[in-house]
């Protein structure tokens, strides 16, 4: 008969009931998560990008802005206080990926939609310093010259909407009209203000 001692002693069998442990023990947190309306079913008013916001989002990914921002409102009053109303999942579920994270070397963005003007954000994403003295956050003018390519965003559309996004096929087709012309300045404005607002978070419109 197995017995405490015997399994403590031999490592070999100590392994595999730590990783049977383990298993069991995540399969039973996770994957009744997956089926759970709350975390796979959008919160109301939650709608996917339109196509500015989505192409301002991409230059958000790309630019690294995650490394020093997160997106996610903790249920402290803290957090609360500062940010608005705590994140919940089903915010979430057209941010492929999503942006949540736990670094903050600048201030939560989850809510920052309609907070500041568009011109605040165009001054501050070319150089923080110049509204924020004290701001170590990098500048990024070259996102005022850099175009928004209006073919690709008709294929990241679709992509979205082979994976469940409820885009129609009218929005996809105006799409490349929409960011015409736009730069990735224009984009990120676009992203960061719809940040929040389309969701069950603050009162805003
Ligand atoms: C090296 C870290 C760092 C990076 C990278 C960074 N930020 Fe920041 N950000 C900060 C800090 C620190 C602040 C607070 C001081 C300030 O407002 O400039 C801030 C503030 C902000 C604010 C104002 C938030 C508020 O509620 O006041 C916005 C919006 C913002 N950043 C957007 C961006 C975007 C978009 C990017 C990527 C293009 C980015 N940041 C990249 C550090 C960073």
């Amino acid at each position: 008969m197995i017995n405490h001692e015997f399994i403590e002693r031999n490592a070999g069998v100590m392994g595999i009931f730590i990783a049977l442990a383990i298993s069991v023990g995540g399969l039973v947190e996770i994957v009744p998560l997956m089926y759970q309306a709350s975390v796979t079913e959008p919160s109301p008013g939650v709608k996917p990008y339109p196509p500015m916001e989505l192409a301002g989002r991409d230059v958000y990914v790309s630019e690294g802005c995650y490394n020093c921002h997160s997106q996610m409102i903790r249920p402290f009053v803290s957090e609360s206080l500062r940010y608005g109303p705590a994140s919940v999942a089903g915010e979430s579920v057209y941010d492929r990926p999503f942006q949540w994270g736990s670094k903050r070397t600048g201030p939560d963005l989850a809510r920052v939609g309609g907070r500041y003007t568009d011109e605040w954000h165009r001054m501050h994403l070319i150089n923080p310093r110049d509204l924020v003295p004290e701001s170590n956050m990098p500048g990024f003018p070259w996102l005022e010259e850099n175009k928004i390519d209006p073919d690709l965003i008709q294929t990241k559309m679709r992509v979205l909407q082979g994976m469940g996004h409820p885009y129609t096929d009218e929005e996809i087709a105006n799409a490349p009209e929409v960011v015409m012309g736009k730069t990735e300045m224009d984009a990120m404005i676009a992203y960061l203000q719809f940040l929040g607002l389309s969701n069950n978070g603050r009162d805003k419109k």
